[in-house]
């Protein structure tokens, strides 16, 4: 137990004062296990090194390094258990067929339908927050969350099926507790990408979304983590939910108050594999990596690598060069295809100058139902009531009073306990 550890579950009001602290207090209890803080990290590098060279060797054979699984497999219970071995090695994958195409091609016209329909474009004021920027004078992503092709993908047996199988991965139960419920899904409504023809964008830079200076400094996290926390990484185990779905968090824009096992979405549209699409380290392990290179005595006592509250966890070369060398992109997708990846991996969106065809998806999770995700639904429930933006993103609120969304009424049992109404 991480209990001589000084924590801060609410955020501490003098950073740098609470990174000094914090740090000399891991690298105390790092110490204690036999091992200084640098022969530990070098444990994680070897580790890392390793996962590399697979990566590579996978590379060498002309193999996907992102799994890739058919969605016909997961609904027989006949996925290959050298892909399952994969999927856990990588912490990402591709579900192929995930939705027929011509349905996911449907969804795409409905939502252009929705929001025409409701003058969206015309109504549109620019970003609601800077994590993504938008290019040109129509946006990229629509913060629009309860059209009718949305819920109906979030409310799918499809859907259902993918993510208990997702949520699989995950020890969901351990010390007398159950940490999750891996057969139902909690509904989170996030937003959609529309990326037009001959789009310029920037990409996304490196980062992870798990959270920020609350890794190190919430007792939950501190117990999430403690193998890291006390020198043993090798048993650490990036697939154990333990301590990972109640505990506070620290607020942020760019903060997710869910639990995910996976994030993900699905694909509206073909994309090939060199049109700016998302990249990933796929090493599950390489949190470890993350945690404790601060530690080291070449960075200063009052910094985290740059992490910091409100802004996403940065990645870099600076700080972590073999990872940033390990970024994998995606394969060509489809249209019905989705992807997904662990939710503590490093990820990131390659740049594209004049995209060929469209890149369109809908960002829908795993997110099992948990103690975390039950507290979060109440306010998802209210916003799907007013068709509101939930809490999680910024206050647009354009659906409120738009024509054709999706109604409790339309609602089935997946979707009913999904809101928590059942
Ligand atoms: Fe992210």
């Amino acid at each position: 137990m991480a209990s001589d550890l000084p924590r801060w579950d609410t955020e501490p009001a003098d950073h740098a004062a609470a990174i000094r602290e914090i740090k000399a207090a891991l690298r105390a209890r790092i110490a204690t296990s036999g091992r200084s803080t640098e022969q530990v990290f070098a444990a994680v590098e070897q580790r890392i090194h390793r996962r590399i060279a697979e990566i590579r060797e996978d590379q060498r054979r002309g193999e996907p390094v992102w799994p890739v699984v058919d969605y016909a497999d997961i609904e027989r219970g006949t996925v290959p258990a050298e892909l399952l071995d994969k999927v856990r090695r990588r912490g990402c994958l591709v579900v192929r067929g995930h939705f027929p195409r011509e349905q996911a091609l449907d969804w795409d016209a409905g939502i252009v339908d929705y929001v025409e329909r409701n003058d969206f474009f015309a109504q549109y004021r620019g970003p609601g927050d800077d994590f993504f920027g938008s290019v040109g004078s129509k946006p990229e992503i629509y913060p629009i969350y309860w059209s009718q092709p949305q819920m109906q993908a979030r409310q799918s047996e499809r859907m259902a099926r993918a993510q208990a199988f997702l949520n699989s991965f995950w020890k969901h139960e351990s010390g007398g507790t159950r940490w999750f419920e891996p057969d139902r899904g909690a509904l989170y409504p996030d937003r959609i990408r529309r990326r037009p023809p001959g789009a310029d964008s920037a990409g996304l830079g490196a980062h992870c979304d798990p959270g920020t200076l609350d890794l190190w400094m919430t007792g939950g996290y501190q117990q999430a983590f403690d193998a890291l926390f006390r020198g043993a990484v090798e048993e650490h185990d990036p697939w154990d939910a333990a301590h990972r779905t109640d505990g506070p968090r620290y607020p942020g824009s760019t903060m997710c108050s869910a639990f995910r096992t996976f994030q993900g979405w699905t694909a509206l549209s073909d994309m090939d594999h060199d049109q700016g699409v998302l990249h990933t380290v796929p090493i599950p392990e390489a949190m470890a990596y993350l945690l404790l290179r601060p530690l080291l005595p070449d960075v200063p006592d009052d910094d985290m690598c740059g992490v910091t509250t409100n802004q996403v966890f940065p990645v870099g070369h600076k700080w972590h060069p073999d990872l940033m060398s390990a970024q994998i992109g995606l394969p060509d997708v489809r249209a019905g295809d989705s992807v997904w990846w662990h939710c503590d991996l490093i990820h990131s969106v390659a740049p594209v100058a004049g995209q060929q065809g469209w890149g369109n998806v809908m960002y829908i999770p795993a997110a099992p139902w948990c103690p975390r995700n039950a507290a979060y639904a109440g306010s998802v429930r209210e916003a799907f009531r007013t068709g509101s933006s939930p809490d999680d993103f910024p206050a647009e609120h354009y659906e409120r009073d738009w024509a054709g969304q999706f109604r409790y009424e339309q609602l089935n049992e997946i979707g009913r306990r999904g809101l928590g109404y059942e």
